[in-house]
């Protein structure tokens, strides 16, 4: 069932939205060569905690840590833990926070000291594929217009789109209908009204398309060993175009 907002609601929303942002921005400001994955979620966390927010990862699923930190190969649900970020690491950082009976969720990939060439084409083409997704979330175009101009993006560049995970609804839950994939065909899917709010999140590969999933039930490897990016905003459909939610 696809929940669609009024504007009190997006309004309760936007507050969760903006925590998640401002969490995401700190734990981007403490990537560096140096510093442990878990340190950066020990930072999100109290930032999430001191706004009378909860992380929402948290506790998900069974989901041990407040963000998801995955470096490089990690395409998503990396956990925090003791490992130590190096320089020409890229590091993805996914987080949300829920206050007021809402949801925010949102993630990108940051360059930790000097990176290759090639790294920050990635993480740019990534970002750059996340707002070609938005340009598209229009009331009256479908959610095959999103992924479509997601992939054409991407693959245009030589990049691979993860199909195994996709995007979502959020709102009073972390996920909900629709899915939002990161590749399909113009036109086709669920219509688009004012008022959904949708988690469009494109997680790209350098090499193949392929993950798989670690023994722990999380971590998500690109199958090939290749560097992996991941954007992510949460956004408002409008009459007025597509809002985006998560900025601090
Ligand atoms: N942003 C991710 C998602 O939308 C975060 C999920 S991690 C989890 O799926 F731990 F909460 F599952
Ligand atoms: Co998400």
């Amino acid at each position: 069932m696809i929940c669609v907002k009024n504007s009190r609601e997006l309004a309760a929303m936007r507050q969760a939205c903006i925590i998640s942002a401002r969490a995401l921005q700190l734990g981007g400001e403490a990537v560096e060569p140096g510093v442990t994955t878990a340190e950066i979620d020990r930072i999100i966390r109290k930032y999430i905690e001191s706004q009378g927010a909860k992380p929402s990862f948290l506790g998900y699923g069974g989901y041990p840590a407040s963000a998801c930190i995955s470096v490089n190969e990690t395409v998503i649900h990396g956990i925090p833990d003791k490992r130590v970020i190096r320089a020409g690491d890229i590091v993805s950082i996914d987080v949300g926070a829920y206050i007021g009976g809402y949801h925010g969720d949102n993630a990108a990939t940051f360059a930790a000291g000097d990176i290759s060439p090639e790294a920050q084409a990635l993480l740019d083409a990534t970002r750059e594929s996340l707002y070609e997704g938005i340009a598209q979330a229009t009331a009256g175009n479908r959610v095959g217009d999103i992924g479509a101009a997601v992939q054409r993006y991407v693959e245009m560049r030589g990049y691979s789109v993860v199909r195994q995970f996709v995007g979502h609804g959020v709102g009073t839950n972390l996920h909900e209908d629709p899915s939002v994939p990161n590749f399909g065909t113009p036109g086709r899917g669920t219509r688009l009204v004012p008022g959904m709010t949708l988690a469009i999140e494109p997680m790209i590969n350098m090499g193949g398309s392929e993950v798989e999933i670690l023994k722990d039930g999380w971590t998500t490897v690109t199958k090939d060993g290749k560097l992996s990016a991941h954007f992510e905003h949460t956004i408002a459909i409008t009459s007025d175009g597509p809002a985006i939610l998560t900025i601090p």
